[in-house]
């Protein structure tokens, strides 16, 4: 079992001179599902530091060698999520590159916790990587919509309204371009029951409290539905919980794309699924997109002023972006044109890298901004263009999305292209 070390110990064990350092007052950084905050030196917020991150959890970096081999096994250049070093951590990706180099099947797995009935940009890094995923590998993809979650750790939310953020998440994931053929997506609280509880049953059984603990922090005054959820988070990297998709099979290990603050609970589901006789789940994580404020934090739907929701309008974008988004320019433009700006801190060019195709255009626009040719207007202009583009075009083909089609991707026994999948291969 994993057992993080509890603050004290961390403190107990830290050099003397550490402790008696005290001029400068340090708060550690705060990655957990639920919050993302970085450190704090002197009461000044730092950006997020993912080497220390992974480092922490015990993750391993995304290098040029296994990039290498990704396009090897795959024959695709890597995505530019993969270029960028936005999906930068992984566990166990090699495993899953040597199962598609021997023909042998492999499902992705992903979620999303409705907490409201719209995504932000930042949920869709994970969905847009497993679409292309899926075009790549040509396997199925589960998605698991945490209602219950929600409904568990947000007060101010009922079991109908949860509910129905659910049905909205779908028709937000089928507008990015799934298939049902290929893509079943589901509701804890409709999915529940069957193989899937089974599953959740098992793998709570063999997670103790203070190993619950010791993850996730749980106090004494939680109520205990936070303290059962990780075991219902797990049990989709189980393939025996869709019978429908794999039959009796209990060997076909998942790849989960996600945010590393959801590292967490698949630390958790590592280490139990030995006991129940599956493979571990492999697991790819994303950086997070940073909110308009900055990278201190992440874009997240509980703070409406750091977010540019799917359901923006062109007009509500180009005012976020111009009022709220952070700038790495200077105070003046003759300042700026002098000592140039600082793209990596610039929150309209780090929305760039994720959401600009052109590898030339944004290396020029990082390039003109240091040597203050491009202002921070003109980076601004570019990413309201970007953004209103993809949300736009987005937003034409969820219209289109019908209950049907909604009521297909959500329907376990739908029939999908991977039949031949449910039978045990020698
Ligand atoms: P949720 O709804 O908080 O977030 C859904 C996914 O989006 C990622 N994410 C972000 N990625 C980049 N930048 C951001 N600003 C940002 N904000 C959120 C999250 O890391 C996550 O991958 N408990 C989960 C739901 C879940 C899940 C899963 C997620 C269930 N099973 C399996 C991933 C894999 C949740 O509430 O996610
Ligand atoms: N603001 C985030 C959200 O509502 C908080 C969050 C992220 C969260 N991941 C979570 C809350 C997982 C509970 C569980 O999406």
């Amino acid at each position: 079992m994993t057992d993080l070390p509890s603050v004290t110990a961390a403190a107990a064990e830290a050099p003397v001179s550490e402790l008696q350092g005290l001029a400068v007052q340090e708060v550690e950084q705060n990655i957990t599902p639920w919050e993302v905050e970085g450190a704090e030196v002197n009461g000044v917020k730092q950006v997020i530091d993912y080497n220390r991150l992974m480092k922490q959890f015990g993750t391993v970096k995304i290098d040029e060698a296994l990039l290498e081999r990704f396009k090897n096994v795959t024959g695709h250049e890597p995505h530019l999520f993969l270029r960028r070093g936005i999906f930068f951590s992984h566990r166990d990706l090699e495993a899953i590159l040597s199962r598609h180099e021997q023909g042998k099947p492999f499902y992705l797995y992903t979620g999303r916790g409705p907490s409201r009935g719209h995504m932000h940009i930042g949920h869709m890094l994970p969905f847009i990587f497993c679409k292309w995923l899926q075009d790549v590998f040509d396997v199925p993809l589960v998605v698991q919509l945490t209602d219950d979650e929600k409904y568990l750790y947000k007060n101010d939310l009922t079991v109908d309204q949860v509910y129905e953020y659910s049905l909205n998440t779908v028709r937000e994931i089928a507008a990015i371009g799934f298939k049902p053929e290929k893509t079943f997506i589901f509701s804890n609280m409709g999915y529940m029951g069957g193989a899937f509880y089974r599953n959740v049953l098992k793998i709570s059984r063999c997670i103790t409290f203070s190993t619950a603990r010791s993850s996730f922090g749980y106090k004494e005054s939680d109520h205990i539905g936070k303290i059962h959820f990780p075991s219902i988070q797990a049990a989709p990297a189980l393939c025996s919980t869709f019978p429908t998709i794999f039959g009796n099979r209990t060997d076909v290990p998942c790849l989960i794309p996600c945010g590393i603050d959801q590292d967490p609970y698949f630390r958790l589901t590592r280490d139990v699924t030995k006991n129940l006789k599956h493979p571990k789940p492999s697991l790819i994580h994303s950086k997070f997109l940073p909110a308009l404020q900055g990278d201190t934090s992440k874009m997240s739907s509980s703070v409406d002023n750091s977010a540019i929701f799917m359901n923006d309008t062109a007009a509500m974008i180009k005012k976020k972006i111009n009022s709220f988004a952070f700038s790495g320019g200077r105070n003046t433009l003759e300042e700026h044109r002098e000592f140039g700006g600082n793209p990596d801190v610039d929150v309209p060019y780090r929305y760039l890298e994720h959401f600009l195709d052109d590898d030339q255009e944004l290396a020029d626009l990082a390039g003109g901004y240091r040597k203050g040719e491009i202002t921070t207007g003109q980076m601004k202009v570019r990413c309201i263009q970007v953004l209103q583009a993809y949300i736009a075009a987005f937003q034409e083909r969820e219209k289109a999305i019908t209950t049907a089609d909604i009521e297909a991707f959500m329907n376990p026994s739908y029939p999908r292209s991977f039949a031949s999948l449910a039978t045990k291969q020698a």
